[in-house]
């Protein structure tokens, strides 16, 4: 068990903002990141990411239409040991407002930010968040092989492993690797961010930021290796899809991913008394029951989270 102190000083920025529009109907009324991804609300994905990371200080940018409902799910995070705010982005003017947004938030420290449809799982991925959060110079960031770059931001490399250049959505990608939707920055991110002007779309880029700290040589790129999973959302078939990946395993493993309540727990952010507390606020649909088991469940190998 981590111990229950942050071993870093990195806060988190969820990004759970858009309009959702390739799920409508679905999210005409409801945002995308409240779908559910099998057992689970998506947003449970991305927050679990961090708190994989001992990033208990979070930030949650919604629209306004759907802040009341993640502050209903999730509250001020105190019942996990984390401490959740909130903030609005009334318009989807890209992923790097987040940082003008989340300027007061974020301070003078560190921040990680992760898009609220963007789902990983693997082994390994711990501790390469854990490395990332210990990096207090420059950015990271993770590429992932996918047979369709062109939706993405895309990372072409030198023979010798060097990131050399980054592309948003390009037409002919230089390299099947995405950049997903994690990312790690050191407290100059406010300022690079202020710097950027938008896109031909409109949006402030996280692809033009990155790049910023590409040219300085201060961007570390991370491969996740083949057998880790990361799944997008966007669609109704990638949504279906995650919820299927999810339930495959976790029917098999008997294991949940992604439960900020047994994240909390193993890593001592609450105590036995506040699962069972949680557990029984949710028992007739098997997660409490599942969050029961924990407290009882006394083997030695607890694998990672
Ligand atoms: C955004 C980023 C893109 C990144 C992707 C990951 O794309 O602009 O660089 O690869 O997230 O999910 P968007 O969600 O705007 O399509």
């Amino acid at each position: 068990m981590s111990p229950a102190n942050p071993v870093h000083n990195y806060k988190g920025i969820i990004l759970a903002g858009g309009d959702g529009t390739r799920l409508h109907p679905l999210t005409r009324t409801v945002s995308k990141q409240l779908m559910p991804v099998y057992d689970k609300p998506l947003i449970y994905y991305p927050l679990s990411t961090l708190m994989r990371a001992d990033i208990r200080e979070v930030l949650v940018i919604t629209t306004p239409r759907d802040q009341q409902a993640f502050v209903d799910l999730l509250g001020d995070g105190r019942q996990w040991g984390m401490d959740i705010q909130y903030a609005l982005q009334p318009r989807p003017e890209g992923l790097a407002q987040a940082f003008l947004i989340g300027a007061d938030f974020i301070g003078e420290g560190p921040v990680s930010l992760i898009l609220g449809d963007n789902i990983f799982h693997g082994a390994g991925l711990s501790e390469k968040l854990t490395k990332a959060c210990r990096r207090e110079h420059g950015a990271s960031v993770f590429a992932y092989h996918v047979p369709d770059p062109e939706r993405y931001g895309v990372v072409d490399f030198e023979s010798d492993g060097r990131a050399i250049n980054i592309e948003e959505k390009p037409s002919l990608p230089k390299s099947h690797y995405a950049i997903t939707g994690l990312y790690f920055y050191d407290r100059e991110v406010i300022d690079i961010a202020r710097a950027i002007t938008p896109s031909a779309r409109g949006e402030l880029e996280i692809t033009d930021l990155n790049l910023a700290y590409l040219r300085r040589g201060d961007l570390n790129v991370e491969i996740l290796p083949r057998g880790t999973a990361w799944l997008d959302t966007g669609t109704c078939d990638s949504l279906l899809d995650a919820a299927n990946f999810i339930r495959v395993v976790e029917k098999r493993q008997g294991q949940k991913i992604a439960c900020p309540e047994e994240i909390a727990y193993r890593k001592g952010f609450i105590d036995e008394e506040q699962l069972l507390a949680l557990a029984s606020q949710q028992l007739k649909s098997g997660y409490g029951e599942y969050l029961h088991r924990l407290t009882q469940d006394h083997e030695v190998i607890v694998d990672e989270i």
